[in-house]
């Protein structure tokens, strides 16, 4: 089964440039299709790996300046999937399988974390007092 990433408003995290690059993505993950070539492949796990880079930046400067308590253990897990996404463009992508695997990979993880991780930080920033 083709895996889709599909955005609705349950991967809302309440804030619009943040909810953009979730979905910005979401997209570029979406353009890995099972049957392209490996060069094909490659090119959009990079564009992939800079686009998530870039927000992953945005998100924990934000953290530092509201003085998120869980921000060291988010940014583990961010620089986890940064080292992931990187070591995963080395690996031969000679396959259907092995470019659905990684996909379904991606599709776990930024569900996971949107839903679970991003959302318990705005969860913070909309309780905070002044
Ligand atoms: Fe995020
Ligand atoms: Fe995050």
């Amino acid at each position: 089964m083709p895996i889709q990433f599909v955005w609705d408003k349950s991967y809302s995290v309440g804030h619009a440039l943040l909810d953009s690059q979730h979905q910005g993505m979401f997209e570029r993950a979406n353009a890995l299709k099972e049957d392209l070539t490996e060069k094909q492949v490659r090119k959009i796990v990079m564009e992939l790996y800079r686009y998530t880079r870039e927000h992953f930046k945005e998100e924990e400067k934000m953290m530092q300046e509201t003085g998120y308590p869980k921000r060291k253990d988010h940014i583990r897990l961010h620089n986890e999937l940064i080292t992931r996404l990187n070591d995963v463009s080395n690996q031969p992508f000679d396959s259907r399988e092995a470019i659905w695997v990684f996909k379904k990979f991606v599709y776990d993880w930024l569900t996971e974390h949107i839903l679970y991780q991003d959302k318990d930080y705005f969860q913070f920033r909309q309780n905070r007092k002044f």
